[in-house]
């Protein structure tokens, strides 16, 4: 039998690019640029599976057409809000993700975005490399102090829980949090966090909100202009979940103003694309999309690919299958 014909959209670790070469008959992106739609479209007409990631933008329309003959995306990352998962149900494709994996290396750049905005990392580093240091005094580059605040965490899913408990257990942090469904106390107490009623509840307490809710429709704009004044003066933001959760006008505003005292951002609206505002305020810590970057998660990730593709092709469900 002929091995199920692949598409991988961009590079992917070797040791991964290496096992689906074995198992399929693949196409590697060897130049690594992004694929349009126009490209993308004809993939899905051509390909038993395309693979494609948070670059990718897979909308409603390019699912129509006689011609799909795709029967699984196997979307490289957990979030998949790049892809219409609607319209590709609607084809019969299967849709999966890839959880789990990423969880500590995304708390971990959630905990480096608090800190360097906090306690002014990036300002500094750039004020040592510039040579303009003039040397130690009292009141040199004069932060705010990170052990023993609130910390207001907007989502407690896996990484939400991993953010608490590297904010409670590691810097003395009282934990409150927003989540959709009730999470049961005991459970919250296990990352030293206690769920309050509202978003609301949870800004108008925090010194620091940090976003770890799924980006799409539903939670699109969820930190608005309302949302941001309601925070407390001088607290700060972190967003490591997806650029569309916060309206990124809205933000700039709010950090132009003094509304907020800050922000740490690894995701923004219309990637590569961070607004001039963002990148020239000296309390904008910006990072390009780093959540899962390590070698060990990111080798994860498409093993994960891996897994979830070859039980397709086998007849077997697909472990991380979101639709
Ligand atoms: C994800 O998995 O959704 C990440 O944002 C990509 O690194």
């Amino acid at each position: 039998m002929s091995k199920p014909r692949i598409l991988v959209t961009r590079r992917w670790p070797t040791a991964v690019e290496t096992v689906l070469a074995e198992r399929f008959d693949v196409t590697l992106n060897r130049n690594d640029i992004p694929l349009g739609e126009d490209e993308l479209r004809p993939a899905l007409s051509t390909y038993d599976a395309v693979l494609p990631t948070v670059s990718d933008r897979l909308p409603a329309a390019i699912f129509e057409g006689a011609s799909v003959v795709t029967k699984i995306l196997g979307n490289f990352g957990v979030g998949y809000n790049h892809i219409d998962i609607t319209a590709a149900k609607a084809r019969g494709i299967t849709v999966t993700n890839t959880p789990g994996v990423l969880t500590d290396c995304t708390a971990d750049i959630a905990m480096l975005l608090l800190l360097s905005v906090a306690r002014r990392g990036g300002e500094g580093e750039r004020q040592v490399r510039a040579g303009e240091w003039k040397g130690w005094c009292p009141t040199h580059m004069i932060g705010t102090k990170v052990t023993g605040k609130t910390v207001g965490i907007i989502g407690f899913g896996r990484i939400g829980k991993a953010f608490a408990q590297r904010c409670h257990f590691g810097f003395g942090m009282d934990v409150v949090f927003f989540n959709r469904s009730p999470v049961d106390p005991s459970e919250a107490a296990r990352y030293g966090a206690r769920q309050l009623a509202s978003v609301e509840e949870v800004l108008a307490t925090a010194d620091f909100v940090s976003l770890h809710c799924p980006g799409g429709a539903e939670n699109r704009h969820l930190m608005n202009a309302a949302r941001l004044a309601a925070m407390k003066p001088g607290a700060f933001l972190i967003n490591t979940a997806r650029g569309d959760v916060v309206d990124e006008t809205a933000l700039i505003s709010a950090l132009e103003n003094g509304t907020i005292r800050g922000a740490g951002l690894d995701v923004y609206e219309a990637e590569p694309n961070v607004p001039d505002a963002l990148r020239r305020m000296e309390n904008v810590v910006v990072l390009p999309h780093l959540g899962s970057a390590t070698e060990e998660t990111r080798t994860a990730m498409g093993m994960k690919v891996v897994d979830n593709v070859t039980a397709f092709f086998e007849g077997r469900d697909a472990p991380d299958r979101v639709v």
